[in-house]
């Protein structure tokens, strides 16, 4: 199975989505932790239901900033989404039922679906994020720069002077 840790190789260089994913990451870890360790059913059940809205409040974060940027491939992100929230419920729905074997087939679903959708979906829509953001900062440059003849010329030494 592959690390259950976030690392670099996941990051999309955007914070707000880089933290969240490191929750998952961590979410994902516990329920790990609760099964292997044979931890009561409660404990597994609580942990999992913390894992799922950590997944649902992310999925719906993400696809809040594509909306929000206007995002080309927004319908095929949001499609992923949906495919691994299906497959999250089925688990659910089994490990609610006492099924142990069902969560370790979640965390190793959702191990290798993280993977790979962090490094290919994710990144791809944070590269659009990040050249947005900086789009917008030359933008907000351009309309706040003043026309020359409003401009005021100072010197080395801080003071006004007339180029004339
Ligand atoms: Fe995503
Ligand atoms: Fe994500």
């Amino acid at each position: 199975m592959l690390p259950l840790k976030w690392s670099t190789s996941h990051a999309v260089f955007v914070t707000e989505i880089d933290d969240e994913h490191k929750e998952i990451f961590e979410a994902v870890s516990n329920v790990h932790r609760a099964l292997t360790s044979h931890g009561p059913l409660s404990e597994t059940r609580k942990l999992t239901q913390r894992l799922t809205s950590c997944i649902v409040e992310h999925f719906a974060h993400e696809e809040r900033l594509m909306r929000a940027a206007r995002y080309d491939s927004i319908e095929w992100h949001t499609e992923k989404h949906n495919a691994a929230h299906r497959r999250v419920e089925q688990f659910v729905q089994r490990i609610g039922q006492g099924d142990t074997q069902a969560g370790l087939e979640m965390v190793e679903y959702l191990t290798a679906w993280l993977h790979d959708h962090t490094r290919l979906a994710d990144r791809m829509l944070g590269a659009f994020l990040r050249n947005q953001q900086r789009c917008m900062w030359k933008l907000t440059f351009r309309a706040g720069t003043k026309p020359m003849d409003a401009c005021d010329w100072v010197g080395t030494d801080g003071e006004r002077f007339d180029p004339a």
